[in-house]
């Protein structure tokens, strides 16, 4: 393989040249343009559930629908993506723009679309629902909504407590392909044209036959209570994955395949005193804490988390999941880009196997830090 490139005077005074005319040296370029392996730019990080909730309650005081504006929502910007223009492109990970909105009793978030995937995992509350392709779709704690690309979605409350909720889109990636495209609706309400789906899928492994065609979003909500009973079904009958602990994927149940199509999602169950091995992926992660308590050593940095916290795992960082509770079983939601690199051919995942697959902690998350990153 050949070294680092001698640069001679000559060659310096070339690159300027050329630079000058809109070119630049390939050669000069390619261990910056085209890495051994992935680098990412968006870093570890985790927001807590105190800061979140406070700032999107504050904003619930002080926002209104009258004020103009779809949604009120604040998007979960990576400190090490801030520097893209405009608003750090939406950016949680390189492809991933994860949301917290709130949504109080009587409102109404009028109806748009837009070539942004779109799901939504509900942190707290009930009684409302997201009009998805023409269905009435009610949303209770803990359950997953999808919201496909292209397809019309509102969301109005007819519940007496404020509900909110994690959103994930695939902005960043839609955004840089120039891939935008986002349209509001002349009528306040999408007509409603179907029943309940989960009526239809009651079976669980059994598919109706009106739904034989693969379909964008014949399922748009998972409840939360089956999502758990299936993890219940793999952890009080099988080993746990030594990585994982126990893990389902939402699935599309028309064709098979991720739920939605850019972003997939699993909910995870980390058993009491779990302590994963350690991996990493091409993928980025987002994660939710829905319920317990542990930390994720990320690149040897440990991230302390409980319910209600955020944590993001960015590209090819090496991680390892822990549960500290002695009594209670810690369950993650997540959403990632698995879809989006396995549709590229690109998705590599790798064990680590210094340690015995464990890596050496070698300090704590320390949010003082990323407050200097955060001021720039
Ligand atoms: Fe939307
Ligand atoms: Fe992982």
């Amino acid at each position: 393989m050949a070294g680092p490139v001698r640069v001679t005077p000559e060659m310096e005074a070339f690159h300027q040249q050329v630079s000058k005319d809109g070119l630049e040296p390939l050669w000069m370029a390619a261990p910056e343009v085209m890495h051994r392996q992935p680098k990412s730019k968006a870093i570890p990080y985790i927001w807590k559930k105190e800061v979140i909730e406070r700032h999107v309650k504050k904003a619930a005081d002080i926002i209104s629908f009258e004020n103009g504006g779809d949604r009120r929502v604040l998007m979960l910007i990576n400190p090490g993506m801030r520097d893209l223009e405009p608003y750090g492109w939406g950016a949680t990970t390189q492809t991933l723009s994860v949301c917290v909105q709130i949504l109080l009793p009587g409102e109404e978030a009028p109806p748009h679309r837009h070539t942004q995937t779109a799901i939504r995992y509900i942190v707290e509350g009930e009684g409302a629902y997201s009009g998805v392709d023409g269905e009435k779709v009610y949303m209770c704690e803990g359950d997953y909504v999808i919201t496909p690309k292209g397809l019309w979605h509102e969301h109005e409350h007819e519940g007496t407590e404020p509900m909110m909720w994690m959103d994930c889109l695939d902005t960043p990636l839609i955004y840089y392909l120039h891939g935008t495209f986002f349209e509001g609706s002349p009528v306040k309400k999408q007509l409603i044209t179907r029943k309940p789906s989960v009526d239809k899928y009651q079976g669980g492994m059994v598919r109706p036959l009106g739904d034989h065609q693969p379909s964008k979003a014949p399922l748009p909500v998972y409840r939360y209570n089956s999502t758990l009973a299936s993890l219940k079904g793999l952890s009080d009958h099988y080993e746990p994955d030594p990585v994982e602990g126990y893990v389902v994927e939402y699935i599309n149940p028309s064709n098979g395949h991720s739920a939605n199509e850019n972003i997939g999602a699993w909910l995870q169950k980390l058993p009491v005193g779990f302590h994963g091995k350690a991996h990493r992926h091409v993928n980025s992660v987002v994660y939710h804490i829905k319920e317990g308590k542990g930390y994720t050593l990320i690149d040897g940095v440990r991230f302390d988390w409980e319910k209600g916290d955020y944590l993001v795992v960015p590209t090819w960082a090496v991680h390892e999941h822990v549960n500290t509770s002695k009594t209670e079983e810690a369950i993650l939601f997540s959403t990632n880009d698995i879809p989006i690199f396995e549709g590229l051919d690109l998705q590599r995942v790798e064990e680590y196997t210094e340690n015995g697959g464990y890596q050496v902690e070698i300090g704590q998350f320390d949010p003082a830090e990323t407050q200097e990153l955060l001021k720039r």
